[in-house]
């Protein structure tokens, strides 16, 4: 019998390490890191298959890494949303599996709506657009980022994507927050949908965040809210009357961000819904006709 490590083996070894290292999903991330190194699919590992020893050793360094809480998707450099997979790199926030909900509430607003007109603020990766894209080929899809960074990396995966036979969208260097942002499309978006950074500045965060994320994609001023703040009116410029707008907030935004939109008088149906684990995520409004 052969006594070079398995699959399994490598999975459990490295599950143990970073449990010790309170890393939230142990088995998850050693089983993502197991298919990066042998670079294959998750579903496609065979757990009694052997490894090479070198494959043994960087998994080891990923883990390592993983360990001191550097987030998964800067080790794997990928990140799947909404059925892509876009790349990901330290200096641009990683999509989370959160935004999954967004999507699927902006996908639902656009049923009856024929090549709808969509705009991503706050677009990062550009996983959300793209995934929107890809959800829905008749769909004409902006994006919006200002950090020059994270506008390379939607640049290259809108190219990917493209390539991949999906719908080009369109990228926009711009302020979220500009009273003249895509003043093109005033009046005609049927919907929006933005993850903007939304901690409150100095709040302790999970290292992953707090630590490598880009601060700009994480904080936004004394309450979190001063992205949120600036983009409510462009929201309210930009949408068709029963347009939609999907925002994600801070699980103590709950109040705030519903607040902010019936006080700007310029929507209607306002509501707040919660993650898997009933923590407030995002708000939704259509745009009063
Ligand atoms: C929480 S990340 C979300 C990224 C992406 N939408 C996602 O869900 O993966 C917020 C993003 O907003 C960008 N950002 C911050 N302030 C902005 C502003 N005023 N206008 C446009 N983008 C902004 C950050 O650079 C970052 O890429």
């Amino acid at each position: 019998m052969s006594d070079m490590p398995t699959v399994l083996w490598l999975i459990e070894t490295a599950e143990r390490a970073l449990s010790a290292a309170s890393v939230p999903n142990p088995r998850g991330d050693a089983t993502e890191l197991a298919a990066h190194v042998l670079g294959v699919e998750v579903a496609r590992l065979d757990p009694g298959a052997e490894i090479q020893e070198e494959q043994a050793e960087l998994h080891k360094e990923l883990v390592a890494k993983r360990a001191d809480r550097v987030p998964l998707g800067y080790l794997t450099g990928r990140m799947h949303l909404g059925g892509i997979e876009v790349a990901v790199a330290p200096g641009v926030f990683v999509p989370r599996v959160h935004s999954e909900l967004v999507l699927a509430h902006g996908a639902q607003a656009l049923r009856a709506v024929t090549t709808p007109l969509v705009v991503d603020l706050c677009t990062g990766s550009g996983a959300i657009a793209l995934a929107m894209a890809h959800t829905r080929p008749d769909a004409r899809v902006h994006a919006v980022e200002l950090d020059p960074s994270a506008l390379e990396w939607a640049r290259f995966n809108a190219a990917r994507r493209a390539e991949a036979g999906d719908t080009p969208i369109q990228l926009h260097a711009g302020d979220a927050t500009d009273p003249e942002l895509l003043a093109e499309l005033d009046g005609q978006v049927d919907l929006i949908m933005a993850n903007p950074p939304f901690v409150p500045d100095g709040v302790q965060l999970l290292p992953e965040y707090g630590k490598f994320h880009p601060e700009r994609a994480i904080f936004s001023g004394s309450d979190g809210l001063d992205v949120i703040r600036g983009v409510v009116p462009v929201a309210g410029r930009l949408l068709r009357g029963g347009g939609t707008l999907v925002i994600e907030h801070g699980h103590f935004h709950q109040e705030t961000v519903p607040e902010l939109l019936q006080s700007s008088g310029q929507f209607m149906e306002i509501a707040d819904y919660c993650d898997q684990d009933r923590r407030p995520l995002y708000a939704t409004a259509r745009r009063a006709r």
